[in-house]
């Protein structure tokens, strides 16, 4: 039965009967000329939306591509924070996200109430927040940062200017640890990243004797520990096609692997392990989005990213800043 596309807003997003007949890729395509939009993807999707893309990045990249683009639309294929980093750069163009629900823990760990009260504790701290958090989380920072120019910009404040990093507590402490700085950690993770194994890793890494180890700066201490390279999504990519190594373990969300794949056929990835059996390596958030969903999102225009204007122009000027201060990262 068809439902109306009001209705199904309420579950976040279009819960429409798709005729199966309906070739979705073509559709997708047609649409997008049609409309003038763009697709903008994240590593972390379903492969199928992956390879549909017109850009595929990490946050930087996304951000940067969203800052640039002379489409009239943009569909976020990723979570909320992410689209809502575009509405706040493109004011005037409608920003689309296939399912609202597509959240993410690290930005619903630091509510912007919570993070107000926490910021009064701490006078003389200036906020430099991870791009994982919301636009109103966002409107009360200094800087915004992203896993791939975190270092770059905290190494640019002076040591003894007091700092306050949030959510993610993990990229926080990799980066004190990596510059001996001692900046005040709000205490979010990634559920994602957050559940490698240790154990488990040290077990890959004595059968597989000398493979690399690739992580993401999300995860916790004890993992980064065991890492022979740490970066964002798209450092990971590039240091795997640039090695010698023709074999590696990768501790990130697994739509990476697709990618990775694609760029070097002939060589090999190994999922770093979860502490479970079960499919925690995928992000529960970013795989709410699917073909089905990306179709009828670009068909209605529905569900599109609103955010009120006196937060928007509060939550650009940081974004701006970090931008500017990320100019020389590639
Ligand atoms: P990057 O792609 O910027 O490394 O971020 C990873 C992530 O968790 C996005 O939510
Ligand atoms: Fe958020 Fe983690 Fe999912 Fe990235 S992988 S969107 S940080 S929950």
């Amino acid at each position: 039965m068809n439902v109306t596309p009001e209705l199904d807003l309420t579950i976040g997003y279009i819960n429409q009967r798709i005729d199966p007949s309906v070739n979705l890729h073509a559709e997708i395509e047609r649409l997008k000329k049609e409309k003038n939009a763009v697709l903008l993807a994240h590593y972390y999707q379903e492969p199928e939306i992956q390879d549909m893309a017109d850009y595929i990045g990490d946050s930087l990249g996304l951000a940067r591509k969203a800052a640039e683009t002379s489409a009239d639309i943009i569909v976020f294929a990723g979570v909320h924070f992410m689209a809502e980093t575009a509405k706040i750069l493109n004011p005037n163009k409608k920003v689309l996200l296939p399912d609202l629900n597509a959240g993410c823990s690290l930005a619903d760990a630091c509510p912007a109430d919570e993070f107000e009260v926490f910021k009064a504790a701490h006078p003389g701290h200036i906020v430099i927040s991870y791009i994982n958090c919301s636009a109103a989380t966002k409107a009360q920072s200094d800087i915004i940062c992203t896993s791939s120019n975190a270092e770059h910009i905290v190494s640019q404040i002076p040591a003894d200017q007091p700092i306050i990093f949030a959510p993610d507590r993990n990229l926080g402490g990799y980066i004190n640890r990596k510059l001996g700085r001692n900046m005040v950690l709000w205490d979010g993770v990634c559920i994602v990243h957050q559940t490698f194994s240790e154990q488990k890793l040290v077990r890959l890494k004595a059968r597989y004797e000398g493979v690399p180890v690739l992580a993401h700066p999300e995860c916790d201490a004890p993992i980064l520990r065991h890492a022979d390279f740490i970066g964002s999504t798209s450092q990971i990519r590039s240091y795997a096609v640039t090695s010698n190594h023709d074999l590696f373990i990768v501790a990130t969300e697994e739509g990476i692997l697709h990618q990775m794949q694609k760029d070097s056929p002939n060589k090999s990835f190994i999922p770093a392990p979860p502490e479970s059996g079960c499919n925690c390596s995928q992000c529960p958030h970013m795989r709410l989005n699917t073909v089905e969903k990306l179709y009828l999102c670009l068909l209605h225009e529905l569900p599109e990213i609103t955010m009120d204007e006196g937060i928007r122009i509060k939550a650009l000027a940081p974004i701006n800043r970090m931008l500017e201060m990320s100019k020389s990262i590639a």
